[in-house]
């Protein structure tokens, strides 16, 4: 059964000046009618933030940073902290992807992200993926080790602050073609929901959003949504145009 599906658009460094990112919210405000029933988060480059997120002020759409430093304040030049992004006006955070791991993002430094995410009342979006898949299922390994470190900064008790999206590296950033199919999505959405049971309450578990990313457009989203048994999706390239974007919305909407 699909709840409200939640849709968050990871612009990377597609997006870049004032002026695409002005024309982009603007027209998503104006199309809003089109997607109601569907979250909608839009996360920009730290430069664009404070635009973006006083552009989207008084609509249903949230903000998220692409990720938040790893450190709380003080002496670090060039880093960006959660309670910074926070105060700009985002509600959410990416941490942990894929192409900041490969720039040697560690499981340590996931976690420091996550804790500061959390301190300051933002909303962690946690990305897991492995980088290829193998004939014997190493790639669980993968998805356990990191699922597993990143739940070891949330209270096991609690209700947690976490979005999980799975995004496996070998589906991101092609065509809907070469995304993930419905049938081992919906392996991967159970595993890391017994994962998730493992270290949280069952109730809380199950109440944590589960998205995928890598390669989601508006002809497979609808498909992977029902099939795929997740909650929503991580858009990247199809997320840097606004027309391209709204058809997904609308494809998950009905
Ligand atoms: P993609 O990127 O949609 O371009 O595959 C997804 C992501 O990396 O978040």
């Amino acid at each position: 059964m699909i709840k409200r599906p939640l849709i968050v658009a990871n612009w990377k460094m597609y997006v870049n000046t004032p002026e695409e990112a002005k024309k982009f919210t603007s027209s998503l405000r104006r199309k809003a009618r089109s997607f109601g029933g569907v979250d909608v988060v839009i996360a920009p480059s730290f430069t664009l933030l404070p635009l973006v997120a006083a552009a989207l002020k008084g609509s249903s759409v949230k903000v998220s940073a692409q990720s938040v430093s790893v450190f709380e304040t003080g002496a670090h030049t060039g880093e960006v902290a959660a309670a910074m992004v926070k105060s700009f006006g985002a509600s959410y955070s990416i941490v942990g992807h894929s192409e900041r791991r490969a720039q040697g993002e560690t499981l340590e430094m996931v976690r420091a992200q996550i804790k500061h995410a959390a301190a300051a009342g933002l909303v962690t979006i946690l990305c897991i993926g492995e980088s290829e898949r193998d004939q014997a299922g190493a790639y669980f390994t993968t998805i356990v080790e990191q699922l597993r470190s990143a739940l070891s900064e949330f209270k096991k008790d609690s209700t947690p602050k976490l979005v999980v999206a799975y995004e496996p590296v070998w589906a991101i950033g092609k065509s809907a073609a070469d995304a993930m199919k419905g049938p081992e999505l919906r392996e991967m959405s159970i595993f890391i929901k017994k994962t998730l049971a493992e270290h949280f309450e069952r109730k809380a578990a199950m109440r944590t959003p589960i998205l995928y990313g890598g390669s989601v457009e508006a002809s497979n989203a609808r498909a992977l949504l029902e099939e795929g048994d997740v909650a929503g999706f991580l858009v990247g390239h199809a997320s840097a145009e606004v027309e391209s974007f709204v058809e997904i919305l609308k494809a998950v909407k009905k």
